[in-house]
Order: C-alpha cells, then sequence, then structure tokens
C-alpha cells in the first residue's frame, strides 16, 4: 500500500499546510464582525447602497459585477478605499473597527465564509481568494 516515496510525501505536506495557514490567517474575519458589520451598513451605507447592497445612485456592492471589478484587489485595498472615501458624503468619519466590520460584511454577503481571525487593516489576501469563483457563463 505504501507506493508514495518519502520524498513525495514530503512534497504533500508542504503543500497541505501552507494551503491551510493562508486560509486560517490571510483569509479571515469573524461571524462577529460581519454581524456588527450589516448594522453599520444599514446605517452608514444603505441609504446609497441599498439594504440588500444591489445599488443604484451607488454601485452595487454585491454580485458579478462588483465581484469582477474587486477580485483582483486585495481586501486591503478595499479596506482603504471604503474608509478613504465611504461614506461619500461624509468620508473617514467612522472608526476603523467600525469599517473592518462594515467590509466583513460585504464579504459575507458575497459568499465568504468567516473564520477564527479577525479581519485587520492588513489582510494581504485578494478578494477572488475569499470568494467562490464566479460562474463561468452569466447565470439569467
Ligand atoms: C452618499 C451616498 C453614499 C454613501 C452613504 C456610501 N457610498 Fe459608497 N459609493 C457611492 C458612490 C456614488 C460610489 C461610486 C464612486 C464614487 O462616486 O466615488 C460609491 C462607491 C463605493 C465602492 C466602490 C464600488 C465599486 O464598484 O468600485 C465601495 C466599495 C463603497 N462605495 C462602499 C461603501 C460603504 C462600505 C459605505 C458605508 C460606509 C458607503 N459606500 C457609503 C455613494 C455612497
Amino acid at each position: 500500500m505504501h507506493r508514495l516515496s518519502a520524498p513525495v510525501v514530503a512534497v504533500l505536506a508542504v503543500a497541505c499546510c501552507e494551503e491551510a495557514s493562508v486560509s486560517s490567517v490571510a483569509q479571515a474575519f469573524t461571524r462577529q464582525q460581519a454581524d456588527a458589520g450589516a448594522k453599520s451598513y444599514q446605517t452608514f451605507c444603505a441609504p446609497c447602497h441599498q439594504p440588500d447592497l444591489s445599488g443604484l445612485a451607488a454601485p452595487a456592492l454585491v454580485g458579478p459585477v462588483f465581484l469582477r471589478r474587486w477580485g483582483p484587489h486585495t481586501v486591503t485595498q478595499l479596506i482603504d478605499y471604503v474608509r478613504t472615501r465611504m461614506p461619500k458624503d461624509d468620508p473617514g468619519t467612522l472608526p476603523d473597527e467600525e469599517y473592518l466590520d462594515i467590509v466583513a460584511y460585504v464579504l459575507a454577503i458575497n459568499g465568504a465564509l468567516p473564520r477564527n481571525s479577525s479581519l485587520t487593516t492588513t489582510t494581504e489576501a485578494k478578494l477572488s481568494q475569499l470568494l467562490p469563483a464566479l460562474p463561468a457563463r452569466p447565470t439569467r
């Protein structure tokens, strides 16, 4: 049964554990952050981006257009954008922690799963790494 030679096993073990540490550390926000962010979002962002994030006067923050635009960017870039430019009528007015909660909420609504460690201002994972693959073809 032992067909794998020792070097192959070693390579597989490294591949396994690097993957695991990326998903548990870098790609992380907690359920508590997303829940707190849901409330802040409704207060500070929903007036323009709509309660369901679908956008109207402001761009949608959920769905394929948002994911295509932000997928290649890191979570840190999204956080920086939001905290320097939003709410558009009063930018930079929320505490950092509240911006993090709101971004965690936006990630959760787009399908990212909460983890055990918190989202921070230096979460270098790209949104595309956190979020489920986009459908190959547009779904109607
Ligand atoms: C007064 C209206 C308004 C409010 C309130 C507001 N936004 Fe925006 N938002 C906009 C507009 C308009 C844009 C389009 C870019 C621009 O004009 O700066 C935008 C763009 C964005 C984008 C980039 C979207 C894209 O497609 O690139 C993100 C992310 C975003 N807003 C998040 C938020 C968050 C999070 C909040 C709450 C903290 C918020 N916004 C509050 C009006 C608003």
